[in-house]
C-alpha cells in the first residue's frame, strides 16, 4: 500500500515572531515551485504564533500544526491550550506525547492517550509520539517499551487518517546520533503489526521517524520499509536545512 508521506518539522521553543515568518516564508516559496512535493509539509510552530503561521501559509501546500494540546475542551488549566484552540487557530495537526512532554511534565501514556483522543476530537490529526531512553535499549528493552507505548497512547478511535505514529528515541533527538537504518526498520515493522492487532486500516497509517534527521540522513531514512515521513526538530529551524529534508519526497 502507498502511503502519502508526511514531512513535519517540530520548532519545540524557538524562534521570535519576524525570524519564523521569514523561514516559513522560504520554505513556501520553496514548496510552491512544485505542483505536487510528493509528501505533506508540516510546521508546528510554539502555539503563540500558530494563527500568523496559518495566516502565511494559507492556500499553500504548507500545513501548520500544534506541539501539545490539553486534554480537556476548556476551562480552569492555566497556561495551557485546547485543541479546539489550535482547530480555531487553522491548525491541521497536533503532536502529543514528545519525550521532551513526557519527561519535561510527567506525561504518561494515559495523558497522551487522552490528549490524543482531545486532538481528534476537535478534528485535528493527532501524531502520538513513543520512543525508548538510551538504558532500555541498552538493556534490550526496546520492542517492549515501544508497544506499551503504541498499546497504550494510541486513541481509542484510532484510524489511519485521524492518528500519525512518530517513533523517536530519546537518546537520538538533538543529539546527532541516529539508529542504524536496520534498527529503524526493525521497530518500524514491529509498530505497523502492534497496530494490525488494533486496527483494520494499519496499512495505511503514517509511521514517522524522528530524532537527529537532517539533509544528509535524511534519503536513506525515508526509503526504509514503513518508513513513511520524518518529524524533524532541529533541522526543521531553518527552511534551508529543512528543504532537502522534503526533498526526499519529490
Ligand atoms: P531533532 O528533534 O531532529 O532535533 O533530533 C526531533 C524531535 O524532537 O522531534
Amino acid at each position: 500500500m502507498s502511503v502519502r508521506p508526511l514531512i513535519a518539522g517540530n520548532w519545540k521553543m524557538n524562534g521570535l515572531g519576524s525570524e519564523s515568518a521569514a523561514q516559513l516564508t522560504d520554505l513556501v516559496e520553496q514548496a510552491s515551485e512544485y505542483k505536487d512535493v510528493g509528501c505533506d509539509i508540516l510546521i508546528c510552530p510554539p502555539a503563540l504564533i500558530v494563527r500568523e503561521m496559518v495566516t502565511l501559509t494559507k492556500g499553500t501546500n504548507v500545513q501548520i500544526g500544534g506541539q501539545d494540546c490539553h486534554m480537556n475542551v476548556s476551562g480552569a488549566h492555566t497556561g495551557d491550550i485546547s485543541a479546539e484552540m489550535l482547530k480555531d487557530a487553522g491548525a491541521t495537526y497536533c503532536i502529543v506525547g514528545h519525550s521532551e512532554r513526557r519527561t519535561d511534565h510527567l506525561e504518561t501514556n494515559e495523558v497522551v492517550k487522552a490528549k490524543a483522543e482531545a486532538a481528534i476530537a476537535a478534528g485535528l490529526i493527532a501524531i502520538v509520539c513513543v520512543g525508548e531512553t538510551l538504558e532500555e535499549r541498552e538493556s534490550g528493552k526496546t520492542l517492549s517499551v515501544i508497544s506499551n507505548q503504541v498499546k497504550n497512547s494510541l486513541p481509542s478511535d484510532v484510524t489511519a487518517q485521524n492518528t500519525v505514529v512518530a517513533y523517536e528515541p530519546v537518546w537520538a533527538i538533538g543529539t546527532g546520533k541516529t539508529p542504524t537504518p536496520d534498527d529503524v526498520a526493525e521497530v518500524h515493522a514491529h509498530i505497523r503489526s502492534d497496530l494490525k492487532s488494533v486496527m483494520s486500516d494499519a496499512d495505511g497509517v503514517r509511521l514517522l521517524y524522528g530524532g537527529s534527521v537532517k539533509g544528509s540522513n535524511a534519503a536513506e531514512l525515508m526509503a526504509l520499509e514503513h518508513v513513511n515521513g520524518g518529524l524533524v526538530g532541529g533541522a526543521s529551524l531553518k527552511a534551508g536545512d529543512f528543504w532537502p529534508i522534503v526533498e526526499t519526497s519529490i
